[in-house]
């Protein structure tokens, strides 16, 4: 039996292709809350691909590779790059044989959209903006047609079962009673950390329980300085995201005195709205910390006007209807945004088939990382990458864990930084002043210390004082205090509890690598600093060795 913890593209996709890899293979999906809450289900934009048949006029799956490579900073993994890439045209072809619903143009051809970064519209979606949900609702249909697949929702994965060094199961807490599931390989597919900020497009559940749960059994994981930062989401509770695509369709930015401050601001970029991520992320904070106010304004008054009343809601119904709840007429009006924590580009170190440096345990999508974004995230490639990782790590795992299989596992030359580097044993002095832990004062340290713009001194201002909440109440105590119960008719505080300390393990991990990393690049941005020179890898660590 193989166990899959996340209901998300990665790992709805990997169930199905384990148990197509290996006809006696058994899987059980665990989703740790419904399978809406996840961020498959809220990815709008769409899916980056170049399908033969409809790509745009002479757009190949090798310049996709190249904007990819571009957009990641000099620091992606090539050949994760061409899997990628390469595989984009047979993955759409597998979503449209199982129903899902990608939107057409009138002539009844896919239909592709633009976004930044892109040197080509191949950016496929459903229902507008809906493309994950409609992506997921494909899948799990065929979830539900598999036998062989048992999905069980509220199902929080609490921690790995080891014997000699090899994954033998979960320990799962299901309305507040733990118990033990064990599995022949367990597939980590738990998603991304974004409520380790204040500002985040996540939903409340990205709590980095994947890397939390890797960390703790000894993987490697990697990259983990480099946090996107999404430049446009709502500046209203919640932080709605607004699509990429909105730009890609003409949307500009503004700030308070109306002007397009990107064509103007220090180290401007000749593609201004459309340029990568981390680039238009960073003149927008850098602008904000400047001038003092509280968020810029995205315009999409002209795509109104070019084309016509009535087109932004056709091209965008959700977006048209979110914005609308919040009394905003995007027809007329500016929207109020600010950068918010999006995707985490770092994550369990995985080989191109999901296998992680510990025997048994694979992972795939935002909690796995390939290397494939490098040190920036390019658009749309991130339903893509739970596509096509989640099915190469759901095969592999099926397959090394047949009867009588060597178990195999991610190897290379990984660095390796002790545990004290992330917890140390006698914490540093300078608590004086410092709040107790509680979620929103992590949230608040974090995106003050190591969000879009950062230095050493913050960094480890903030190294420490996340040292000693996981030496406090909010980690280990907190934790051996819930394991040891009394505590079993509070579920929803048994499993905040333990969300919690993944946030601690993955601040302290992602500090300490923002710490080693002296230079700027990609999403990673040193005030102090000078930029990197492409071609350096990644940074890995280990927890526990
Ligand atoms: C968006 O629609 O802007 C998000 C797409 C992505 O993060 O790739």
């Amino acid at each position: 039996m193989i166990a899959v913890v996340g209901a998300g593209i990665a790992g709805l996709t990997a169930a199905l292709s384990a148990v197509q890899e290996d006809p006696r293979t058994e899987v059980t999906v665990l989703a740790k809350g419904t399978v809406r809450q996840s961020n498959t289900w809220l990815a709008q934009g769409g899916i980056a691909a170049v399908v033969p048949v409809a790509a745009a006029p002479g757009d190949t799956a090798a310049a996709h590779a190249a904007d990819t490579l571009a957009a990641g900073a000099g620091r992606c993994d090539a050949d994760a790059v061409q899997v990628l890439c390469g595989a984009g045209g047979e993955q759409i072809s597998r979503l449209l044989d199982l129903g899902t619903p990608f939107d057409r143009d009138p002539s009844g051809a896919l239909a592709l959209g633009r976004e930044a970064a892109h040197s080509a519209r191949r950016i496929l979606h459903v229902n507008g903006d809906s493309t994950g949900a409609g992506i997921a609702a494909a899948l799990l249909r065929a979830v539900a047609a598999e036998p062989r697949i048992t999905l069980t929702e509220h199902a929080f994965t609490a921690g790995l079962l080891l014997d000699a060094g090899v994954v033998t199961g979960v320990d799962v807490l299901r309305n507040g009673v733990r118990s033990v599931l064990a599995a022949d390989a367990v597939l980590l597919a738990a998603g991304g950390a974004g409520a380790l900020y204040t500002h985040t497009t996540n939903p409340d559940s990205a709590t980095g329980d994947g890397v939390a749960l890797a960390a703790g059994a000894g993987a490697a994981v990697r990259d983990l300085e480099f946090f996107q930062f999404h430049p446009t989401s709502l500046d209203v509770p919640g932080n709605p995201l607004i699509s990429e695509a909105v730009r890609g369709e003409g949307a500009v930015l503004r700030n308070a005195a109306g002007e397009r401050f990107l064509l103007e601001c220090r180290n401007a970029h000749p593609d201004a709205e459309l340029a990568p991520r981390d680039v238009v992320s960073r003149a927008v904070s850098a602008y904000l910390q400047d001038s003092g106010e509280r968020c810029v304004w995205l315009d999409a008054t002209g795509i109104a006007a070019a084309r016509g009343t009535g087109y932004l809601a056709g091209r965008f119904p959700g977006l048209d209807a979110m914005t609308r709840s919040h009394g905003l007429d995007w027809e007329q009006d500016l929207l109020p945004v600010v950068p918010a924590a999006h995707y985490w580009m770092g994550g369990v170190a995985t080989d191109l088939r999901g296998r992680t440096t510990v025997p048994g345990l694979y992972a795939a999508g935002e909690c796995a990382c390939t290397g494939v974004h490098g040190a920036n995230r390019l658009a749309s490639n991130s339903l893509l990458e739970g596509l096509v990782f989640g099915a190469r790590a759901g095969a592999a795992a099926a397959a090394d864990s047949r009867a009588g299989a060597v178990p195999r596992v991610l190897s290379g030359d990984f660095p390796v930084a002790g545990r004290a580097e992330q917890v140390p044993s006698a914490p540093p002095d300078g608590s004086r002043g410092e709040p107790a832990f509680s979620r929103a004062a992590l949230q608040e340290l974090m995106s003050a210390q190591a969000g879009v713009l950062r230095n050493a001194d913050g960094l480890a201002a903030a190294a420490a004082a996340v040292a000693r909440w996981h030496c406090g109440t909010a980690g280990t105590a907190t934790l051996q205090g819930t394991k040891g119960s009394g505590s079993q008719g509070q579920p929803i505080r048994q499993m905040r509890v333990l969300e919690d300390a993944n946030l601690l393990t993955c601040a302290g991990l992602l500090l300490a690598a923002a710490l080693r990393r002296t230079e700027s690049v990609g999403a990673h941005y040193r005030s102090d600093a000078a930029a990197g020179t492409a071609g350096t890898a990644g940074s890995t660590l280990n927890l526990l060795s």
